[in-house]
């Protein structure tokens, strides 16, 4: 028995899973897995929407061939780049030399450079329709959700919207395909993770694309990562919605860096008064033990943020400075920000948590603690005093 899905009478699921990356685009933890979903739509015309890694062609050939045999392909309409839907580009151009491949002048110059193809094209703009025969195929230009040549193609018979990246997941289809068919709640941190992670720094291109999508009829979401939204796409685009305004909810992240406990000592102290101030979501995270991902995906959820480090090397330690690039990068905003640093002999670890809250254009609480070698009672009256400014600040 194949593992193709119908989404419509002639809409299938041709994607695959992937159960074996490590991480994703070599940064991103996937102990879920993640699936690479690719469409094929069997009009009187033939198209495929996107492919999948490289590494699956066999089981994606196959997927292909269970759905419509030896017949050929049409049109593969590439609606994003990054080789996690690209890679099989090649291979599919091997297997169906007549295939056209369809996109926007963003994606047919990556075509060429990724993969050398030179023709064989069919060039769309924004608000092109292509016709498969009785099915007519809408494209809509979302560009940076999340590289420049992203689009969305929209098929207005069955009222499906390919969205490429957008209102995607991490997380295997572990049989499930559909959101009605699936236990949403063990899906839901994984596709919070992605969005920030992956997608959450473009929030602003992404609510652009939404607005641009706003008259139109979205029965089914089928997106390029994770399950199809078919019962309530509302759900998806509601919660994209919200986590591009990066709105929000009470409780703080605690993230530091310490290599002998000395700056652990005051996490704790703050931790333990944020908890006495009424705050009851605290998520304390060691650095050098949880993955940058999981800390991203809290700091993007929760209003407050504080960080404390030790000074390393005349620096800051460096797995901190490593996860405040990424937060600087992904413009993280709208934080209660308490900064805590420590020294033996130089003070820098408070000069980069403050570059930081410059960065993101965040006024810290007072004090900004800087401690040295290890904390005196000064120190732990201080950080209460931090923690009750924190919850403070984010009960306002
Ligand atoms: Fe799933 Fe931006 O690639």
């Amino acid at each position: 028995m194949n593992q193709i899905t119908s989404i419509t009478d002639n809409i299938y699921w041709i994607g695959v899973n992937d159960r074996e990356t490590e991480l994703f685009e070599a940064l991103w933890p996937l102990p879920k897995g993640v699936a690479y979903n690719s469409y094929l739509i069997d009009g009187e015309k033939v198209a495929i929407v996107d492919t999948v890694k490289n590494s699956y062609i066999n089981s994606y050939l196959r997927n292909i061939k269970g759905v419509i045999g030896d017949r050929p392909i049409d049109y593969l309409i590439i609606n994003h780049m990054e080789p996690d839907h690209s890679g099989s580009i090649k291979a599919i151009k091997n297997e169906y030399p007549n295939i056209k491949i369809v996109g926007n002048k963003k994606t047919l110059n990556f075509v060429e450079g990724f993969y050398g193809i030179k023709d064989g094209f069919h060039e769309v703009k924004d608000g092109d329709i292509l016709d498969l025969g009785g099915r007519q195929l809408k494209f809509y230009l979302t560009p940076m959700v999340h590289w420049p040549e992203t689009m969305m193609t929209y098929d207005q018979q069955d009222k499906v919207l390919f969205s490429g990246d957008a209102f995607g997941g991490f997380g295997n289809l572990d049989g499930g395909i559909f959101d009605d068919e699936l236990n949403i709640e063990f899906y839901e941190d994984e596709i919070s993770r992605y969005f920030t992670n992956i997608v959450g720094k473009y929030g602003p291109m992404v609510l652009r694309a939404i607005s641009k999508l706003e008259e139109v009829d979205i029965q089914t979401i089928c997106s390029a990562h994770g399950p199809i939204w078919r019962s309530n796409p509302q759900y998806i685009i509601d919660k994209y919605v919200k986590w591009s305004n990066q709105e929000a909810e009470d409780g703080v992240v605690i993230a530091y860096g310490s290599m002998y406990s000395n700056t652990e000592k005051m996490v704790e102290a703050t931790a333990r008064q944020l908890a006495k101030e009424g705050i009851k979501n605290i998520r304390v995270y060691n650095v050098s033990k949880t993955h940058m991902s999981y800390i991203i995906n809290d700091v993007w959820r929760y209003k407050g943020l504080i960080l404390a480090s030790c000074t390393y090397n005349t620096g800051v330690f460096p797995l901190m400075d490593n996860l405040l690039r990424f937060l600087e990068n992904k413009k993280i905003k709208n934080k209660t920000l308490g900064l805590i640093g420590s020294y033996s002999w130089s003070g820098e670890s408070r000069d980069r948590l403050k570059d930081f809250a410059a960065q993101i254009n965040c006024e810290p609480v007072h004090p900004i603690i800087e401690m040295k070698c290890a904390p005196t009672e000064k120190e732990f009256d201080d950080c209460a005093i931090l923690a009750k400014k924190v919850a403070e600040g984010i009960k306002e």
